[in-house]
C-alpha cells in the first residue's frame, strides 16, 4: 500500500460505475480539500479521504506538499504513429493553402504514407515512442493510436505491429484503431481501394480494438463507410472521422453502426445533435486541429446544453494537429469552445476514457481504478489549469 498526503486538492471524483458524464452532470465533479489518497499493491485507488493522515509506518508515502492530484488525461483520438514530419507543407499552410488543397497536390495523407512505407518497422517504432514519452510527460495516462498512413496491406499491417510493440512497453493503456480508410492509396482506384480495406478487416482485427473511417468530402462517402463497417462487425467496434471537412453524413451513418465515438464534428448542424441524442456514441471534438488548421471549432456547448456529454482529444498528427499537449486541449475547451473549466476537464478525463472503452479503468478518482494520476506543484486548480495554460505545473504523473 501506498499513501499519498498532504494534498492541497483532490479533483476529478466520481461514484463507482459512471461510465460517462453528459448534459449538466459534465458541468460538476467531485472536489476534496486537504486529502489523502491511498493506492494498492496492483496500483489501483484503494480509498481517499480528508484530513492530515500520517503513513503507517510499513506503508511507503508520498508527501504532495499541498499540491492537486487528478487523474491523469485520456486522449481518444491520435495519429502519433507516423515517420518523419509534413513540415513542408506547414510553409505551403502558411502561404496560403488549405489541407484540401495540400491533399490535392497529393501531399497531406500520402505523402506520410510515402515516409511510412519506406520507413523500417523498428525506426517507425523509435520516431512514434518519442512522441508516446512526450505524450505521457504531459499526463496522458490512456490514449488510442490509428493506422491510416500505410494505405496498402502492408504497410498498415506494420503501423499495427508497431502500436502493439508501443502497447506492451509503456505504462499507459494504448488502444489501437485500424484507419486503413484515412486516404485512397496509391495505385489504387476509390473503389479498388475501398475493396482492399474491407480485405484487410479479419488481418488488422487480430491487432486492432477499433476500426475507422475518414467519413468526408474528397476522402470516404456514407455508401463507403456503410460497407466497411458492415464487413466490421462483429470484429471491430467503430469510431469515426465525421463531419471536419463538410456536413458529410459520418455522424449518422456511425451511429447506426453504434460508433463508439465520432469525431472531430467542426462542420454540424442541429441534426448531428439530434442522431447522437440517447446513443451510446460519444461526441469527440479535437481543438488542436481547429487551431491548426483555422477551422471553426465544434459547437461543444450545444451538445452538452442538448443533454449530450462531450470528450477532447487531441488528434496528435503531422498534418492537422502536431501537439498532443491534453492541458492545451483542455485549455482550447475554455478558451475557444467556452467550456466551464470541470466540463473541460471532463471531457479530457472520464468522457475520453469512455470514447475509446477504457472507462471503467480510467477517467477519474474512484475506489478500483488505475492510481493513473497527476500530482501539481502547490497551488493549482482546475481553472488555474486552463487560465495560466503554459506554466509548468506536473510534479509528477504516476503510473
Ligand atoms: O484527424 N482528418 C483526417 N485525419 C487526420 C489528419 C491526417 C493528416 O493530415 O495526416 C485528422 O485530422
Ligand atoms: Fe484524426
Amino acid at each position: 500500500m501506498k499513501l499519498i498526503y498532504n494534498i492541497g486538492v483532490l479533483a476529478g471524483i466520481q461514484p463507482e460505475g459512471v461510465l460517462r458524464v453528459e448534459g449538466a452532470e459534465q458541468g460538476k465533479t467531485g472536489t476534496l480539500e486537504n486529502a489523502w489518497l491511498a493506492v494498492d499493491d496492483e496500483g489501483r485507488i484503494a480509498d481517499f479521504g480528508t484530513g492530515s493522515v500520517m503513513p503507517d509506518s510499513d506503508w511507503a508515502s508520498l508527501d504532495a506538499h499541498g499540491g492537486m492530484l487528478i487523474p491523469g488525461f485520456c486522449d481518444s483520438h491520435t495519429h502519433v504513429v507516423y515517420a518523419g514530419s509534413r513540415d513542408g507543407e506547414f510553409l505551403d499552410k502558411i502561404n496560403g493553402l488549405s489541407y484540401e488543397e495540400i491533399a490535392a497536390r497529393g501531399g497531406g495523407i500520402l505523402n506520410s504514407a510515402d515516409l511510412l512505407q519506406a520507413t523500417p518497422e523498428d525506426e517507425l517504432y523509435r520516431q512514434s515512442m518519442v512522441r508516446v514519452q512526450e505524450m505521457m510527460d504531459k499526463g496522458t495516462v490512456a490514449l488510442e493510436i490509428k493506422s491510416g498512413y500505410g494505405l496498402c496491406p502492408e504497410a498498415e499491417m506494420k503501423m499495427l505491429r508497431v502500436i502493439k510493440r508501443i502497447k506492451e512497453t509503456v505504462p499507459a493503456t494504448v488502444k489501437s484503431t485500424f484507419l486503413g480508410a484515412h486516404a485512397v492509396g496509391r495505385g489504387y482506384t476509390h473503389e479498388s481501394y475501398v475493396q482492399a480495406v474491407i480485405d484487410m478487416i479479419p488481418q488488422a482485427a487480430e491487432y486492432a480494438d477499433f476500426v475507422d473511417v475518414f467519413c468526408d468530402e474528397g476522402f470516404f462517402t456514407v455508401e463507403d463507410t456503410d460497407r466497411i463497417l458492415s464487413a466490421a462487425e462483429h470484429l471491430l467496434t467503430p469510431k469515426i472521422h465525421a463531419n471536419e471537412l463538410a456536413v458529410s453524413g459520418g455522424v449518422q451513418v456511425g451511429v447506426k453502426h453504434q460508433a463508439l465515438s465520432v469525431d472531430h464534428l467542426e462542420r454540424t448542424t442541429d441534426a448531428e445533435i439530434e442522431a447522437l441524442k440517447g446513443t451510446w456514441t460519444m461526441p469527440t471534438m479535437l481543438p488542436g486541429s481547429s487551431f491548426f488548421l483555422g477551422l471553426p471549432y465544434g459547437r461543444a456547448k450545444d451538445y452538452i446544453k442538448a443533454g449530450l456529454g462531450v470528450a477532447l482529444a487531441s488528434d496528435y498528427n503531422p498534418g492537422s494537429s502536431p501537439c498532443g499537449d491534453m492541458r492545451f486541449v483542455m485549455a482550447q475547451g475554455c478558451i475557444k469552445m467556452r467550456l466551464t473549466p470541470v466540463e473541460a476537464f471532463n471531457a479530457v478525463t472520464l468522457n475520453s476514457a469512455y470514447a475509446m472503452g477504457v472507462s471503467t479503468e480510467y477517467g477519474s478518482i474512484t475506489r478500483g481504478k488505475r492510481a493513473a494520476l497527476i500530482l501539481t506543484h502547490p497551488g493549482w486548480d482546475l481553472t488555474k489549469l486552463a487560465y495560466q495554460y503554459q506554466t509548468p505545473y506536473i510534479r509528477e504523473v504516476l503510473f
